[in-house]
């Protein structure tokens, strides 16, 4: 297919989207949001008073959901390898969560607080090439995993995306070993023919 066909049919396929056009309307700055919002419908993840912490969050749609619901009880403290705009009631700490120095700012920017959630979207640039792209994608899963054994309070939940292939298993397996309960959720925002699926896992034992 040439260059501009086939770029042509994902401008195509982006503004026919309906969750792109809901995105528009309600204000929300991503798609990505409503793939938030039905896993929390289904599995209730957000309360008043939470701290939460948004790995990958740019262009901001999940931090700019989870502020939204929380209205000025609980915090959010967000980071991405990007720049992301200025979100109320969010703290964005921007580079690459695989640099130590990144990971101590968001532990600095946390202080004494613990999180009560745990949501990571990270996802890198994918190159087309699987044995690049699915080791470089667990690898963000399972920082964000450690992650969660700094921070997160007894009970805590965690969401992260992964792609199913390589490492998908024993990764579930690393998740299933903190949590009392571990599901995969693919909800309907995500697309079909996207390997992506989200792992949640909710009641952190310490
Ligand atoms: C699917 S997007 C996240 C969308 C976001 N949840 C939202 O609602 O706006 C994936 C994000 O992961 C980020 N990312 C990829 N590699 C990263 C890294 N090494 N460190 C931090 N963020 C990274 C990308 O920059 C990108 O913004």
């Amino acid at each position: 297919m040439s260059r501009s066909k086939s770029s042509g049919n994902w401008l195509r396929e982006h503004f026919d989207d309906p969750y792109v056009l809901k995105a528009q309307q309600e204000g929300y700055r991503c798609r990505a949001v409503y793939k938030l919002e039905e896993i929390n419908e289904k599995d209730q993840l957000l309360n008043a008073g939470m701290t939460v912490v948004d790995l990958g969050s740019a262009p901001g749609g999940w931090s700019q959901w989870v502020a939204h619901k929380l209205n000025g009880n609980g915090r959010v403290i967000s980071s991405d390898i990007l720049p992301m705009d200025p979100l109320p009631g969010v703290d964005f700490i921007q580079g690459d969560f695989r640099e130590q120095q990144v990971l101590d700012a968001i532990l600095a920017q946390m202080g004494d607080s613990r999180a009560d959630l745990v949501l990571s979207d990270m996802a890198p640039n994918m190159s087309g090439v699987e044995s690049i792209d699915q080791p470089g994608s667990m690898y963000l899963a399972e920082l964000a995993l450690e992650l969660v054994d700094q921070v997160a309070n007894p009970n805590a939940s965690f969401l992260v995306k992964v792609f199913q292939g390589s490492g998908f298993d024993t990764y579930m397996k690393d998740v299933r070993s903190r949590f009392q309960s571990v599901k995969t959720r693919k909800p309907k925002a995500s697309r079909a023919r996207s390997r992506e699926v989200y792992i949640l896992g909710t009641g952190y034992q310490v």
